[in-house]
């Protein structure tokens, strides 16, 4: 081996360990995971959402064919909010834009995320899977306020 191809293969090595501390960081520092699938509850008919601490607070939401039955959802601000997600049809997606949730709705199954708004305003939801005709009106929205 030469000379050039050692560097080479140091510098590979150096910027892959780095990308491997970096994800370390990020999952054990900021939080950041994959998505759930919660084993423990079984699928729900109903979406509710019920105060289960000081500022923190349990959502149950059930996706279906073309709308989430909760369209809006009011929080104070410094909310922790703990997601269920499920579907009543066919799969759907629910992002919850300005935050990291990202969850599949997939029937007969029932995914989980965490989240604490902080910053007061409007934080709309959207289905990112394509779920048939009406999907690109299947939204809904939580309101942060003070
Ligand atoms: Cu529901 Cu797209």
């Amino acid at each position: 081996m030469v000379r050039s191809e050692r560097v080479i293969f140091g510098l590979s090595g150096a910027v892959m360990a780095l990308f491997l501390v970096g994800l370390l960081v990020l999952a054990t520092g900021f939080g950041v995971d994959v998505p759930g699938c919660v084993t423990e509850m079984k699928p729900f008919e109903q979406d509710t959402l019920f105060q289960t601490g000081d500022r923190r607070w349990e959502l149950h939401v059930v996706a279906r064919m073309w709308a989430y039955q909760m369209p809006a959802v009011e929080l104070p601000a410094g909310s922790e909010l703990d997601i269920y997600l499920t579907s009543g049809d066919v799969v759907h997606g629910f992002h919850i834009d300005r935050t990291n949730v990202n969850l599949m709705a997939v029937p007969g199954a029932v995914t989980y995320a965490r989240v604490r708004f902080s910053e007061p305003g409007e934080y709309p939801i959207v289905c990112h899977e394509y779920c048939g005709i009406g999907h690109q009106q299947m939204v809904g929205v939580i309101r942060i306020v003070q």
